[in-house]
C-alpha cells in the first residue's frame, strides 16, 4: 500500500496535486538498446533492465492512483529485428510475470493485452494468458501490455469487421459512428490515454493507439527507459498537471 507519509513529501516538494492524476497513461518504453550500446553491452541486456522499470513504474503508478497503465512492449514492426532480439523479447514476459506475480497480486494489478497475441510463440501466449487469469478478478490498475500492437493493424481489422456487418445487413452505414468503430478495436471499454510519454528522446508514435491519442498530452523525455525513474515519472505527471487540456475549446476560468 502507499506510504501516505510519502504522499505528502511528493505533495510538498512538488507542488503534486494528487487529485490530478491522469486516469489512463501509456507509454513508449524506448532507448532499452541504446541504454545498453552505450555502456557497451549486448542490446539484450537493455531489454532485461528495461524490464525492471516495468516492475518500478507499475507499482508507482498502482500506489498514485493510476486507473490504466498502457506500455508499448512489441510493435507489429519490432519482427524486423535481429532474429536474437526478437527471440529475447518473445521470452520477456514468461520471464517477468515468473517473478513479478505476486506483486502484482498484491498490488490488486490486472494484466490485459491490446494486441494480435495469437501471432506470438506458444510459450508467450501462454504466460500471458496465465497472467490475464490469475489477474481477473482483481480492481486496482489495469496494466495493459501492447504486444505485437499495430495501431494501422488494429483499425483496418475494426473496418472490415464493420463492412461485414454492413454487408451482413446487420447495420447500416448511418450506424457507423465513433462508438461503433471504438467498440471493435483491441482498447473496447477501455477510455483514451490522457497522457503519453515516450523515452529515449524520439519524437514519433511509431504506430501506437493512433485514434485512441487524438486528444491525449504528450510528453517526451530524453531519458533513456532502463534509467527512467519514479522520480521522472512523478516529473512527466507535475508537467502534465501544468497543460490546459481545450478539446477544442477555450481555456477554463
Ligand atoms: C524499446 O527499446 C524496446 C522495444 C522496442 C522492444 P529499443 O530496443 O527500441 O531501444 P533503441 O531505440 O534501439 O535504443
Ligand atoms: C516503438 O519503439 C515500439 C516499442 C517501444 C515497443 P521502436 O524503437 O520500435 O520505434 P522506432 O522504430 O524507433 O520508430
Ligand atoms: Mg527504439
Amino acid at each position: 500500500m502507499f506510504n501516505i507519509f510519502k504522499k505528502k513529501e511528493i505533495k510538498k516538494e512538488q507542488g503534486f496535486n494528487l487529485k490530478k492524476i491522469p486516469k489512463h497513461i501509456a507509454i513508449i518504453m524506448d532507448g532499452n538498446g541504446r541504454w545498453a550500446q552505450k555502456r557497451n553491452l549486448p542490446r539484450i541486456k537493455g531489454h532485461y533492465e528495461g524490464m525492471q522499470t516495468v516492475k518500478k513504474i507499475t507499482k508507482y503508478a498502482s500506489d498514485l492512483g493510476v486507473k490504466y497503465l498502457t506500455l508499448y512492449a512489441f510493435s507489429t514492426e519490432n519482427w524486423s529485428r535481429p532474429k536474437r532480439e526478437v527471440s529475447y523479447l518473445m521470452d520477456l514476459p514468461e520471464k517477468m510475470f515468473s517473478s513479478f506475480m505476486p506483486e502484482l497480486m498484491a498490488n490488486n494489478v490486472k494484466v490485459l493485452v491490446i494486441g494480435d497475441i495469437e501471432e506470438l510463440p506458444q510459450n508467450t501466449q501462454q504466460a500471458v494468458n496465465n497472467a490475464i487469469k490469475k489477474t481477473s478478478d482483481n480492481t486496482g490498475l489495469n496494466l495493459i501490455f501492447a504486444l505485437n500492437y499495430g495501431s494501422k493493424k488494429e483499425i483496418l481489422d475494426a473496418i472490415k469487421n464493420i463492412s461485414y456487418d454492413v454487408k451482413q445487413g446487420n447495420i447500416t452505414v448511418e450506424n457507423i459512428d465513433e462508438q461503433l468503430l471504438e467498440s471493435k478495436l483491441y482498447t473496447k471499454n477501455i477510455p483514451a490515454p490522457d497522457l503519453l510519454i515516450r523515452t529515449s528522446g524520439e519524437q514519433r508514435l511509431s504506430n501506437f493507439l493512433l485514434w485512441q491519442l487524438a486528444y491525449s498530452e504528450f510528453i517526451f523525455t530524453n531519458v533513456t527507459w532502463p534509467d527512467y525513474t519514479e522520480k521522472e515519472f512523478l516529473k512527466s505527471l507535475l508537467e502534465y498537471q501544468s497543460r490546459d487540456r481545450r478539446y477544442g475549446g477555450l481555456h477554463e476560468g
